[in-house]
């Protein structure tokens, strides 16, 4: 099962002409899938036959979110160099955790982290480490906050986010046995004023950490970092700044003010493969002082004093984890490979077809704008359609390869929301969709 066969060297010399494919057509609609698996058994079916299930079947039924109408939740467009990367790290069976067993492989995350702590404007000492996702960035940034604010007495037990925060923040909280507390409201950024107002009612000595969102999942909204990283310094509160979709827009001259107070947050999630062009799994939990989390999070056992020091900077010390992928591998490659510029340029893309599809949406007759779009996310009303007419749109959407396109709720009303974070998303996709809601 371990040396390829001549089955597996067959697939293996198919493999470059499907992949050259797959990269060259990212807007291919999906199929349906034939609802008949392989069965599992004891002897298997040969590789053929896998691959012709997996490839033919199975993944084409998905719609991949580097369509450039997979305009739903926050999709993720890959470069190529990072997609190739990918493969070669799946192939490589490198674990990542550790410097004794993959330092070039750490050297290499870490410069990708140190890449995006200097987005931010964090310090030099600033470190952390590339996870599975934002929810597992996040999760992993509060439980270091507990940590350090713990200290001799009762662990803190109150989450403060804002109202916008993504749903990850409640799960870390359920996850933690903490209470989240909603400061603002979830239609608007959260704004020091509001914040403050949530805290003067609580002991401080309980807040494990206030959370604020730097690119809110439904609206795009960033909360006002600076008023409220001033109010976390004067309370001595440890800040989280979620900037999983909408850190990516730091690359944006025009939307880079938006951010100001960001530098002064303890931790910050960014997920390059939400707006980075990474593919999934990749997303950086970023610490202020990472030896806080280091405490936090370093597992020990007779069988880790070997990896367990304090010169070697290990990867599985910032997080909720041990064993992993090298998860920020294809981010690295792809910067190496195509400089930061384009990085810049294809965020500013998306940014221009937001504000396309804001302003078609303006001037067409029966389509209101819910609110002014934030970042790259535009919400918006189709007059007289009721839950169920947009329920049944965005399905037939799907089903017919239009596009992912899903409602969801602003100011108590439904809508329809458009997420685009991928530079091959273009205008004539934009009317496209618009058009099918005449
Ligand atoms: C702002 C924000 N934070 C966290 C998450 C969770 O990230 P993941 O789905 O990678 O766990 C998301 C996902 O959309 C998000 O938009």
């Amino acid at each position: 099962m371990h040396l390829p066969r001549g089955d597996e060297l067959a697939v293996l010399h198919r493999l470059p002409g499907w992949l050259t494919r797959r990269l060259s057509r990212r807007d291919a609609a999906p199929r349906s899938h034939s609802g008949v698996l392989p069965p599992i058994t004891p002897s298997g079916h040969g590789m053929a036959r896998a691959w012709d299930s997996l490839c033919g079947d199975v993944l084409p039924s998905a719609f991949a979110t580097d369509h450039p109408r997979y305009l739903a939740f926050v999709g993720g467009a890959p470069s190529t160099a990072s997609v190739l990367a990918d493969i070669a790290i799946g192939a490589s069976s490198v674990y990542a955790g550790s410097v004794l067993e993959a330092g070039g492989v750490v050297a290499a995350e870490t410069a990708a982290l140190r890449w995006l702590a200097d987005l931010a404007g964090l310090p030099p000492a600033a470190h952390g480490a590339f996870v599975s996702g934002g929810s597992m960035a996040n999760l992993s940034a509060l439980v270091a906050a507990r940590h350090h604010r713990t200290g001799d007495r009762e662990a803190p037990s109150i989450i403060v986010a804002g109202a916008t925060a993504h749903s990850s923040v409640r799960a870390a909280a359920a996850i933690m046995g903490c209470e989240l507390l909603a400061a603002g409201s979830p239609d608007h950024p959260l704004t020091g004023v509001a914040l403050s107002a949530t805290l003067d009612a609580l002991d401080p000595a309980r807040v494990v950490a206030v959370v604020a969102s730097a690119g809110a999942t439904n609206t795009g909204a960033i909360d006002h970092l600076d008023r409220i990283a001033e109010v976390c310094r004067q309370r001595t509160l440890w800040l989280h700044v979620d900037a999983a979709y909408g850190g990516a827009a730091l690359l944006d001259e025009h939307h880079r003010g938006l951010f100001t107070g960001i530098e002064a947050a303890d931790s910050i999630t960014i997920d390059p493969h939400k707006w980075l062009f990474t593919p999934y799994e990749c997303a950086a939990v970023l610490y202020r002082e990472p030896a806080a989390a280091r405490a936090a999070h370093r597992q020990h056992a007779p069988y880790l004093d070997a990896v367990n020091d304090d010169v070697a900077d290990n990867p599985a010390d910032y997080a909720v984890h041990l064993s992993r992928r090298a998860h920020g591998l294809p981010l690295w490659t792809s910067l190496i490979a195509n400089g930061t510029e384009p990085y810049g340029a294809a965020v500013a893309q998306c940014l221009r077809t937001a504000c396309y599809a804001a302003n078609r949406i303006r001037t067409t007759a029966h389509l209101d704008l819910s609110a002014d779009p934030s970042l790259s996310v535009v919400l918006f009303q189709r007059r007289g359609w009721s839950d169920t007419d947009y329920a049944s749109w965005s399905r037939h959407a799907r089903a017919a390869g239009l596009g992912l396109i899903t409602p969801t709720r602003h100011a108590g009303r439904t809508a329809l929301r458009l997420c685009i974070v991928n530079p091959l998303t273009t205008e004539q996709d934009i009317d496209l969709i618009l058009d099918s809601l005449s």
